[in-house]
Protein backbone atom coordinates (compact mmCIF):
# COMPACT_ATOMS: atom_id res chain seq x y z
CA UNK A 1 0.00 0.00 0.00
CA UNK A 2 0.89 3.43 -0.53
CA UNK A 3 2.30 5.97 1.82
CA UNK A 4 -0.80 8.03 1.26
CA UNK A 5 -2.87 5.32 1.58
CA UNK A 6 -0.82 4.66 5.06
CA UNK A 7 -1.07 8.03 6.28
CA UNK A 8 -5.16 8.45 5.64
CA UNK A 9 -5.80 4.93 7.35
CA UNK A 10 -3.60 6.39 10.48
CA UNK A 11 -5.26 8.89 10.99
CA UNK A 12 -9.45 7.52 10.11
CA UNK A 13 -7.83 5.02 12.83
CA UNK A 14 -7.19 7.97 15.42
CA UNK A 15 -10.15 9.33 14.96
CA UNK A 16 -12.19 6.57 15.62
CA UNK A 17 -10.19 5.33 18.69
CA UNK A 18 -10.87 9.60 20.03
CA UNK A 19 -14.49 9.30 19.19
CA UNK A 20 -14.12 12.26 16.69
CA UNK A 21 -15.17 10.70 13.81
CA UNK A 22 -17.61 13.21 11.31
CA UNK A 23 -19.84 11.75 8.35
CA UNK A 24 -21.73 13.40 5.24
CA UNK A 25 -24.74 11.51 5.61
CA UNK A 26 -28.77 12.47 3.80
CA UNK A 27 -30.52 14.16 6.30
CA UNK A 28 -33.82 12.38 6.57
CA UNK A 29 -36.72 14.48 5.79
CA UNK A 30 -35.34 16.92 3.38
CA UNK A 31 -36.42 16.28 -0.13
CA UNK A 32 -37.26 12.89 -1.67
CA UNK A 33 -36.07 11.22 1.30
CA UNK A 34 -39.21 13.21 3.07
CA UNK A 35 -41.01 10.95 6.20
CA UNK A 36 -37.41 8.50 6.05
CA UNK A 37 -36.45 8.19 10.24
CA UNK A 38 -39.18 9.33 11.63
CA UNK A 39 -39.38 6.77 14.30
CA UNK A 40 -42.16 5.70 16.01
CA UNK A 41 -42.21 8.09 18.88
CA UNK A 42 -42.60 11.48 16.06
CA UNK A 43 -46.12 10.60 16.36
CA UNK A 44 -48.58 11.68 13.47
CA UNK A 45 -45.71 14.32 11.89
CA UNK A 46 -44.15 13.49 9.07
CA UNK A 47 -40.16 13.65 9.18
CA UNK A 48 -38.11 13.98 11.72
CA UNK A 49 -38.33 17.20 14.36
CA UNK A 50 -35.50 19.57 13.75
CA UNK A 51 -33.49 21.07 16.41
CA UNK A 52 -30.17 20.92 14.95
CA UNK A 53 -30.56 22.85 11.16
CA UNK A 54 -29.89 26.84 11.59
CA UNK A 55 -33.24 27.60 9.22
CA UNK A 56 -34.06 29.06 12.71
CA UNK A 57 -36.74 31.12 10.90
CA UNK A 58 -38.41 28.35 8.91
CA UNK A 59 -37.43 30.44 5.65
CA UNK A 60 -35.61 28.38 3.06
CA UNK A 61 -38.90 26.62 2.93
CA UNK A 62 -41.20 29.62 2.65
CA UNK A 63 -43.85 29.74 -0.64
CA UNK A 64 -42.28 33.62 -1.22
CA UNK A 65 -38.07 32.91 -1.00
CA UNK A 66 -38.98 30.02 -2.65
CA UNK A 67 -40.35 31.77 -5.72
CA UNK A 68 -37.98 34.99 -5.58
CA UNK A 69 -35.19 32.12 -6.42
CA UNK A 70 -36.93 30.38 -8.73
CA UNK A 71 -37.63 33.56 -10.68
CA UNK A 72 -33.55 34.54 -10.16
CA UNK A 73 -32.76 31.50 -11.87
CA UNK A 74 -35.31 32.15 -14.71
CA UNK A 75 -34.07 35.85 -15.26
CA UNK A 76 -30.51 35.40 -14.55
CA UNK A 77 -29.22 31.67 -15.14
CA UNK A 78 -28.16 29.42 -12.37
CA UNK A 79 -24.63 31.13 -11.97
CA UNK A 80 -23.26 34.58 -11.86
CA UNK A 81 -20.53 33.15 -13.70
CA UNK A 82 -17.86 34.85 -12.89
CA UNK A 83 -16.24 37.00 -10.01
CA UNK A 84 -18.02 40.10 -8.93
CA UNK A 85 -15.18 42.49 -9.95
CA UNK A 86 -15.24 41.09 -13.58
CA UNK A 87 -18.98 40.45 -15.54
CA UNK A 88 -20.35 38.30 -12.29
CA UNK A 89 -22.02 41.51 -10.52
CA UNK A 90 -25.75 41.55 -11.16
CA UNK A 91 -28.56 43.27 -9.99
CA UNK A 92 -30.60 40.95 -7.94
CA UNK A 93 -26.44 41.00 -5.50
CA UNK A 94 -27.19 44.60 -5.84
CA UNK A 95 -31.26 44.53 -4.75
CA UNK A 96 -29.94 41.88 -2.03
CA UNK A 97 -26.76 44.90 -0.59
CA UNK A 98 -30.00 47.13 -0.21
CA UNK A 99 -32.12 44.49 1.56
CA UNK A 100 -29.61 43.39 3.94
CA UNK A 101 -28.36 47.26 5.02
CA UNK A 102 -32.23 48.06 5.30
CA UNK A 103 -32.65 45.05 7.60
CA UNK A 104 -29.83 45.86 9.65
CA UNK A 105 -29.41 49.82 9.43
CA UNK A 106 -25.81 49.83 8.31
CA UNK A 107 -24.82 52.76 5.44
CA UNK A 108 -23.89 49.90 2.87
CA UNK A 109 -23.06 46.10 2.31
CA UNK A 110 -20.72 43.59 0.23
CA UNK A 111 -22.30 40.51 -0.85
CA UNK A 112 -19.77 37.30 -0.80
CA UNK A 113 -20.32 33.63 -1.38
CA UNK A 114 -20.19 32.68 1.99
CA UNK A 115 -19.93 33.61 5.88
CA UNK A 116 -16.57 31.87 5.76
CA UNK A 117 -15.54 33.48 2.72
CA UNK A 118 -16.49 36.81 4.30
CA UNK A 119 -15.13 36.35 7.17
CA UNK A 120 -11.68 35.53 5.12
CA UNK A 121 -12.52 38.95 3.54
CA UNK A 122 -12.80 41.25 6.07
CA UNK A 123 -9.89 40.16 8.21
CA UNK A 124 -7.54 40.00 5.48
CA UNK A 125 -7.82 42.94 3.88
CA UNK A 126 -7.41 44.96 7.01
CA UNK A 127 -5.46 42.61 8.90
CA UNK A 128 -1.56 42.67 8.48
CA UNK A 129 1.88 43.04 10.08
CA UNK A 130 1.07 46.53 11.93
CA UNK A 131 -2.44 44.23 13.36
CA UNK A 132 -3.00 43.16 16.48
CA UNK A 133 -5.96 40.59 16.45
CA UNK A 134 -7.85 40.32 19.52
CA UNK A 135 -9.56 37.08 19.33
CA UNK A 136 -12.23 35.93 21.42
CA UNK A 137 -11.70 31.98 22.24
CA UNK A 138 -14.95 31.14 20.92
CA UNK A 139 -15.04 32.57 17.86
CA UNK A 140 -15.95 30.38 14.64
CA UNK A 141 -13.41 28.56 12.79
CA UNK A 142 -13.73 30.81 9.48
CA UNK A 143 -12.14 33.30 11.68
CA UNK A 144 -9.33 31.87 12.68
CA UNK A 145 -8.48 30.69 9.31
CA UNK A 146 -8.77 34.78 8.30
CA UNK A 147 -6.73 35.46 10.98
CA UNK A 148 -3.84 33.44 10.09
CA UNK A 149 -4.27 34.29 6.40
CA UNK A 150 -3.94 37.67 7.57
CA UNK A 151 -0.77 37.82 8.76
CA UNK A 152 -1.64 40.11 12.05
CA UNK A 153 -0.51 38.96 15.67
CA UNK A 154 -2.74 36.92 16.90
CA UNK A 155 -3.89 36.86 20.22
CA UNK A 156 -7.01 34.86 21.90
CA UNK A 157 -8.71 35.95 24.78
CA UNK A 158 -10.78 34.15 27.59
CA UNK A 159 -14.30 33.82 26.45
CA UNK A 160 -16.18 37.06 26.80
CA UNK A 161 -13.25 38.46 28.84
CA UNK A 162 -13.47 42.52 28.76
CA UNK A 163 -10.70 42.94 31.26
CA UNK A 164 -7.97 40.65 29.46
CA UNK A 165 -9.41 42.98 26.38
CA UNK A 166 -9.02 46.72 27.79
CA UNK A 167 -5.44 45.38 29.21
CA UNK A 168 -4.29 44.11 25.96
CA UNK A 169 -5.76 47.15 24.17
CA UNK A 170 -4.33 49.25 26.48
CA UNK A 171 -0.29 47.59 26.29
CA UNK A 172 -0.64 47.23 22.56
CA UNK A 173 2.47 48.25 20.28
CA UNK A 174 1.15 47.51 17.18
CA UNK A 175 -0.73 50.57 15.19
CA UNK A 176 -3.62 49.04 14.63
CA UNK A 177 -5.89 46.33 16.54
CA UNK A 178 -8.60 44.44 15.83
CA UNK A 179 -11.37 42.53 18.28
CA UNK A 180 -13.26 39.66 16.83
CA UNK A 181 -16.10 38.47 18.59
CA UNK A 182 -19.85 37.32 17.69
CA UNK A 183 -23.00 38.68 18.60
CA UNK A 184 -24.31 34.96 19.36
CA UNK A 185 -21.45 32.43 19.81
CA UNK A 186 -22.45 29.00 17.86
CA UNK A 187 -21.62 26.73 20.24
CA UNK A 188 -22.37 28.35 23.37
CA UNK A 189 -25.49 30.36 22.25
CA UNK A 190 -24.79 33.52 24.30
CA UNK A 191 -24.50 36.61 23.86
CA UNK A 192 -21.39 39.35 23.70
CA UNK A 193 -21.33 42.34 25.41
CA UNK A 194 -21.05 44.66 22.47
CA UNK A 195 -21.69 47.95 23.88
CA UNK A 196 -18.73 47.50 26.12
CA UNK A 197 -17.01 45.75 23.89
CA UNK A 198 -17.03 48.96 21.44
CA UNK A 199 -16.77 51.43 24.15
CA UNK A 200 -13.41 49.68 24.90
CA UNK A 201 -12.46 50.03 21.08
CA UNK A 202 -13.42 53.45 20.60
CA UNK A 203 -11.12 54.65 23.73
CA UNK A 204 -7.97 52.12 22.31
CA UNK A 205 -9.02 53.24 18.57
CA UNK A 206 -9.30 49.69 17.69
CA UNK A 207 -11.92 47.89 15.23
CA UNK A 208 -14.92 45.97 16.15
CA UNK A 209 -15.51 43.14 13.98
CA UNK A 210 -18.86 41.17 15.18
CA UNK A 211 -20.07 38.07 13.51
CA UNK A 212 -23.72 38.18 13.25
CA UNK A 213 -23.88 34.75 11.74
CA UNK A 214 -26.39 33.52 14.26
CA UNK A 215 -27.59 36.78 15.43
CA UNK A 216 -29.10 38.27 12.56
CA UNK A 217 -32.58 37.23 12.21
CA UNK A 218 -32.59 36.72 15.84
CA UNK A 219 -31.54 39.49 17.93
CA UNK A 220 -33.10 43.04 17.73
CA UNK A 221 -36.29 41.73 16.51
CA UNK A 222 -34.39 40.17 14.12
CA UNK A 223 -32.41 43.16 12.56
CA UNK A 224 -29.04 41.79 14.57
CA UNK A 225 -27.28 42.34 18.04
CA UNK A 226 -25.11 45.21 16.80
CA UNK A 227 -28.59 47.14 15.47
CA UNK A 228 -30.03 46.36 18.78
CA UNK A 229 -27.14 47.88 20.45
CA UNK A 230 -27.37 51.12 18.98
CA UNK A 231 -24.10 50.36 17.22
CA UNK A 232 -25.70 50.34 13.28
CA UNK A 233 -23.92 52.32 11.53
CA UNK A 234 -20.75 53.52 13.89
CA UNK A 235 -17.52 53.81 12.02
CA UNK A 236 -15.44 51.68 14.41
CA UNK A 237 -18.02 48.84 14.27
CA UNK A 238 -18.00 46.11 11.50
CA UNK A 239 -20.49 43.61 11.12
CA UNK A 240 -20.12 40.54 9.02
CA UNK A 241 -23.21 37.54 8.65
CA UNK A 242 -24.12 34.59 6.46
CA UNK A 243 -27.25 34.09 4.32
CA UNK A 244 -27.48 30.74 5.06
CA UNK A 245 -28.96 30.55 8.99
CA UNK A 246 -31.92 32.69 9.90
CA UNK A 247 -32.30 33.75 5.87
CA UNK A 248 -32.44 30.26 4.87
CA UNK A 249 -30.09 30.79 1.99
CA UNK A 250 -26.92 30.99 1.15
CA UNK A 251 -24.15 33.29 1.33
CA UNK A 252 -22.75 36.17 3.09
CA UNK A 253 -21.95 39.81 3.60
CA UNK A 254 -19.71 42.19 5.74
CA UNK A 255 -21.89 45.08 6.51
CA UNK A 256 -20.54 48.53 7.65
CA UNK A 257 -19.41 52.34 5.87
CA UNK A 258 -19.31 52.56 1.99
CA UNK A 259 -15.84 53.19 2.33
CA UNK A 260 -15.39 50.15 3.63
CA UNK A 261 -17.13 48.47 0.88
CA UNK A 262 -15.58 49.74 -1.59
CA UNK A 263 -12.00 48.78 0.33
CA UNK A 264 -13.32 45.15 0.41
CA UNK A 265 -13.99 45.25 -3.29
CA UNK A 266 -10.62 46.30 -4.06
CA UNK A 267 -8.45 44.59 -1.50
CA UNK A 268 -10.50 41.26 -0.13
CA UNK A 269 -8.98 38.31 -2.52
CA UNK A 270 -11.96 36.15 -1.37
CA UNK A 271 -14.16 38.56 -3.15
CA UNK A 272 -11.92 39.21 -6.20
CA UNK A 273 -10.69 35.75 -7.24
CA UNK A 274 -13.97 34.03 -5.92
CA UNK A 275 -16.73 33.53 -8.20
CA UNK A 276 -19.87 35.96 -7.56
CA UNK A 277 -22.93 34.54 -5.23
CA UNK A 278 -25.28 32.41 -7.37
CA UNK A 279 -29.00 34.50 -8.72
CA UNK A 280 -31.36 31.92 -6.62
CA UNK A 281 -29.58 32.19 -2.83
CA UNK A 282 -29.19 35.86 -3.34
CA UNK A 283 -32.87 36.78 -4.29
CA UNK A 284 -34.01 34.45 -1.64
CA UNK A 285 -31.79 35.77 1.17
CA UNK A 286 -33.21 39.49 -0.01
CA UNK A 287 -36.52 38.01 0.11
CA UNK A 288 -35.88 36.35 3.65
CA UNK A 289 -34.36 39.98 4.71
CA UNK A 290 -37.36 41.54 3.95
CA UNK A 291 -40.11 39.29 5.17
CA UNK A 292 -37.99 39.59 8.75
CA UNK A 293 -38.45 43.36 8.85
CA UNK A 294 -41.92 42.96 7.61
CA UNK A 295 -42.82 40.35 10.36
CA UNK A 296 -40.74 40.45 13.66
CA UNK A 297 -43.60 37.96 15.05
CA UNK A 298 -41.30 35.06 13.13
CA UNK A 299 -38.77 36.43 15.95
CA UNK A 300 -41.06 35.92 18.90
CA UNK A 301 -41.55 32.67 17.93
CA UNK A 302 -38.26 31.69 18.32
CA UNK A 303 -37.68 33.16 20.96
CA UNK A 304 -40.93 30.76 22.39
CA UNK A 305 -39.47 28.08 21.14
CA UNK A 306 -35.79 28.25 22.79
CA UNK A 307 -37.27 29.03 26.08
CA UNK A 308 -39.66 26.20 25.82
CA UNK A 309 -36.29 24.17 25.02
CA UNK A 310 -34.25 25.18 27.92
CA UNK A 311 -37.31 25.15 30.54
CA UNK A 312 -37.97 21.46 29.89
CA UNK A 313 -34.75 20.21 28.87
CA UNK A 314 -33.71 21.48 32.83
CA UNK A 315 -30.53 24.11 31.27
CA UNK A 316 -30.25 27.69 31.91
CA UNK A 317 -31.95 29.76 28.29
CA UNK A 318 -29.49 31.06 26.49
CA UNK A 319 -30.40 34.29 24.29
CA UNK A 320 -30.10 32.40 20.84
CA UNK A 321 -31.98 29.92 19.20
CA UNK A 322 -29.33 27.33 20.57
CA UNK A 323 -29.34 25.95 23.68
CA UNK A 324 -26.27 23.39 24.73
CA UNK A 325 -26.50 20.45 26.80
CA UNK A 326 -23.65 19.52 28.39
CA UNK A 327 -22.38 15.51 27.97
CA UNK A 328 -19.78 13.97 29.84
CA UNK A 329 -17.52 12.75 26.58
CA UNK A 330 -17.22 12.78 23.23
CA UNK A 331 -18.42 9.38 22.77
CA UNK A 332 -21.51 9.86 25.16
CA UNK A 333 -22.71 13.09 22.87
CA UNK A 334 -22.02 10.91 19.20
CA UNK A 335 -24.13 7.44 20.96
CA UNK A 336 -27.47 9.91 22.24
CA UNK A 337 -27.49 11.74 18.92
CA UNK A 338 -27.79 8.44 16.86
CA UNK A 339 -30.10 7.16 19.64
CA UNK A 340 -32.33 10.23 19.10
CA UNK A 341 -31.88 10.65 15.24
CA UNK A 342 -33.69 7.00 15.29
CA UNK A 343 -36.15 8.11 17.28
CA UNK A 344 -36.60 10.62 14.72
CA UNK A 345 -35.35 13.76 16.92
CA UNK A 346 -31.96 15.59 14.89
CA UNK A 347 -29.97 17.49 17.38
CA UNK A 348 -26.69 18.86 17.34
CA UNK A 349 -23.15 16.98 18.48
CA UNK A 350 -20.50 19.38 19.17
CA UNK A 351 -16.95 17.87 20.59
CA UNK A 352 -13.52 18.50 20.17
CA UNK A 353 -12.14 19.61 18.09
CA UNK A 354 -14.84 21.76 17.47
CA UNK A 355 -14.67 23.45 20.85
CA UNK A 356 -12.23 25.10 22.26
CA UNK A 357 -12.59 24.27 25.75
CA UNK A 358 -13.14 20.50 25.35
CA UNK A 359 -16.21 20.55 26.53
CA UNK A 360 -18.97 17.43 24.58
CA UNK A 361 -22.79 19.20 24.14
CA UNK A 362 -25.36 17.99 22.51
CA UNK A 363 -26.72 21.20 20.88
CA UNK A 364 -30.67 21.67 20.69
CA UNK A 365 -31.73 24.81 18.08
CA UNK A 366 -35.42 26.50 18.13
CA UNK A 367 -37.11 27.05 14.94
CA UNK A 368 -39.53 29.45 14.89
CA UNK A 369 -42.15 27.15 13.52
CA UNK A 370 -41.22 24.14 15.76
CA UNK A 371 -44.96 22.43 17.14
CA UNK A 372 -44.84 23.12 20.58
CA UNK A 373 -46.35 19.29 21.71
CA UNK A 374 -43.78 17.56 19.72
CA UNK A 375 -41.08 19.13 21.04
CA UNK A 376 -42.30 18.33 24.96
CA UNK A 377 -42.05 14.74 23.90
CA UNK A 378 -38.73 15.29 22.18
CA UNK A 379 -37.27 16.45 25.15
CA UNK A 380 -38.72 14.11 27.82
CA UNK A 381 -37.18 11.99 25.39
CA UNK A 382 -33.39 13.13 25.65
CA UNK A 383 -33.61 13.72 29.19
CA UNK A 384 -34.55 10.58 29.83
CA UNK A 385 -31.59 8.90 27.47
CA UNK A 386 -28.83 11.48 29.13
CA UNK A 387 -30.35 10.26 32.50
CA UNK A 388 -29.05 6.57 31.52
CA UNK A 389 -25.87 8.08 30.42
CA UNK A 390 -24.75 10.95 32.97
CA UNK A 391 -22.30 13.29 32.25
C1 LIG B 1 -20.26 32.14 13.58
C2 LIG B 1 -20.17 31.69 12.16
N1 LIG B 1 -19.47 32.45 11.28
C3 LIG B 1 -19.35 32.08 10.00
C4 LIG B 1 -19.95 30.94 9.52
C5 LIG B 1 -19.75 30.55 8.09
O1 LIG B 1 -20.87 30.87 7.32
P1 LIG B 1 -21.17 30.08 5.97
O2 LIG B 1 -21.75 28.78 6.36
O3 LIG B 1 -22.11 30.97 5.23
O4 LIG B 1 -19.87 29.93 5.26
C6 LIG B 1 -20.70 30.14 10.38
C7 LIG B 1 -21.34 28.91 9.87
O5 LIG B 1 -21.39 27.88 10.47
C8 LIG B 1 -20.81 30.52 11.74
O6 LIG B 1 -21.49 29.78 12.62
Amino acid sequence: MGAIQDRLIDAARVRERRGTVRATRITPGTGDSAGAGAGAGAGAFDGPLDLASNDYLGLSTDSRVKAAAIAATERFGTGARASRVVTGTLSVHDDLERALSELTGQPAALVFSSGYAANLGILTALGGPDTLLLMDEHIHASLVDAARLSRSSIVTIPHSNLAVLHDLLANRTQTRAIVVVESIYSVLGDTANLHDAAALCATHDALLVVDEAHGVGVLGAGRGGVYAAGLAGAEHVVVTATLSKALGAQGGAVLGSSMLREHLVNTARSFIFDTGLAPAPAAAAAAASRIILAEPARVDALHLVASLIASSCGVDRAAGPVQSIRVGSPDIAVRVTERLREAGILVGCFRPPSVPDGISRLRLTAHADTDHARLLWASALITAMLTESPS
